[in-house]
C-alpha cells in the first residue's frame, strides 16, 4: 500500500470524546469503530468528515504512523474539523471536494489503496441548523441547500425553472411524496406571481398545496420535498453511486468500508452494491442484517433514529 507521509502525533485527551460539545453529534460511533477494526499505522478515509466527530474518534486508533484523510465538500464544516483535529497534525490530511472523486483525491496524496473507509451520508447539524444555508423549512433563509457553495445550482434555481412534470418526478422519486402532483402544480402557479427564494416561502406553498388532513401528519408537510430538493441540488445519489463503483479498487486486502445511511433511497443502492460486490468476490459483507443505533443513542441523539449501518471487508 502506498502511504502519504503522515507522521506521528500526540493524543489530546480533551479532544477524544466524540460526545463533547460539538456541531454535529457523530452517529453510532462505537459501532463504526468496531466494524472499522482499526490498527495503528493504517490509512483510513473519512469521506464525509463534516465537523470531524467520527474523525476525532478514529484518529487515536491509527497512531502511531497511521493517517486519516478527511474529505468533505463543505468548506465551513471542514474549517471546524481542521480546528478540532489540529493536535493530530501531521496525521490528518484534509481534502476539500466530493467523495465522487475519491480516487483522484487519493492519487493527489500518492495513496492508491486504503485500509478503512467511512461514509456518513446526509447533512450535518451544522448545515441544517444554519438558516443561511437554506436546508431547513423551520427557519427563514435563502432557498439554497448547496453543501458545496461553489456548485452552480441552488434549490431556488430548481423550483423556479424546472417544468411542472420534472418537479413532480423529483418530489415523487427523491422525496417519495404522495402529493407530488399537487405540490408541483402549486409551485408552478405560485412562481408565476413571484420567484420562490426563501425556505419559509416554499414551505408555505407546500402546506397550502396539501389537503387539510395531510397537513397534520407526524412529519412536517415540507419534509419530503425539502429532502428531494437537497438530494437533487447535491446530486447525492449520483455521488454515492460513483463512490460505490470505486470501492473495489480503493480498498486494500482486509480493508473495511462502513456506510451510514438515513433513508431507504440511500440504503438501497448500498445494499445492492455490497451484495453485487460479494457475488463478484470483491469482499464479504460483515453486516448480514443492517445495524441500527441503540435505544439509548436515539434518546441521547434523536437525529440518529433512522441511521442504518452496513459494513464490508475486502477479500
Ligand atoms: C452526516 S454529515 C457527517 C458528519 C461527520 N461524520 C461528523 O461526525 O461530524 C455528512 C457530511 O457529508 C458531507 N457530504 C455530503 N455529500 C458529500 C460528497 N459528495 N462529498 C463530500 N462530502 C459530502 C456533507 O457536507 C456533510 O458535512
Amino acid at each position: 500500500m502506498d502511504e502519504a507521509d503522515c507522521g506521528v502525533s500526540v493524543l489530546p485527551k480533551e479532544r477524544m470524546n466524540p460526545e463533547s460539545p460539538a456541531w454535529h453529534k457523530p452517529v453510532m460511533v462505537e459501532e463504526v469503530l468496531r466494524y472499522l477494526n482499526l490498527r495503528p499505522g493504517s490509512t483510513v478515509v473519512d469521506a464525509t468528515s463534516g465537523t470531524g466527530g467520527h474523525s476525532l474518534a478514529i484518529l487515536p486508533h491509527l497512531l502511531p504512523n497511521g493517517c486519516l484523510i478527511a474529505v468533505d465538500q463543505d468548506p465551513k464544516a471542514q474549517s471546524i474539523a481542521r480546528q478540532r483535529l489540529i493536535e493530530f497534525q501531521p496525521s490528518v490530511h484534509f481534502a476539500s471536494g466530493s467523495f465522487r472523486n475519491l480516487s483522484q483525491i487519493l492519487s493527489a496524496l500518492h495513496i492508491s489503496k486504503v485500509d478503512g473507509l467511512l461514509l456518513d451520508l446526509g447533512m450535518s447539524s451544522l448545515q441544517v441548523d444554519s438558516p443561511e444555508r437554506g436546508f431547513s423549512f423551520l427557519q427563514e433563509g435563502p432557498l439554497d441547500m448547496r453543501m458545496d457553495p461553489t456548485a452552480k445550482m441552488t434549490a431556488s434555481d430548481l423550483v423556479n425553472t424546472q417544468p411542472e412534470e420534472q418537479l413532480l418526478e423529483l418530489f415523487s422519486q427523491l422525496g417519495e411524496e404522495r402529493f407530488a402532483n399537487r405540490i408541483a402544480r402549486h409551485i408552478v402557479a405560485a412562481r408565476r406571481a413571484v420567484s420562490i427564494t426563501t425556505t419559509t416561502q416554499l414551505a408555505q406553498i407546500i402546506v397550502q398545496a396539501l389537503p387539510a388532513a395531510a397537513r397534520r401528519g407526524r412529519l412536517h408537510p415540507a419534509t419530503r420535498v425539502f429532502q428531494a430538493l437537497r438530494m437533487a441540488v447535491n446530486d447525492e445519489l449520483g455521488a454515492l453511486s460513483a463512490l460505490l463503483s470505486q470501492l473495489p479498487d480503493l480498498l486494500a486486502p482486509k480493508a473495511r468500508a462502513i456506510v451510514l445511511t438515513f433513508h431507504s433511497l440511500e440504503d438501497r443502492p448500498v445494499k445492492r452494491a455490497f451484495a453485487q460486490g460479494e457475488d463478484q468476490g470483491f469482499w464479504k459483507i460483515l453486516t448480514k442484517h443492517v445495524v441500527k443505533p441503540s435505544r439509548e443513542e436515539v434518546l441521547r441523539n434523536p437525529r440518529a433514529r433512522s441511521a442504518k449501518l452496513r459494513a464490508i471487508e475486502r477479500c
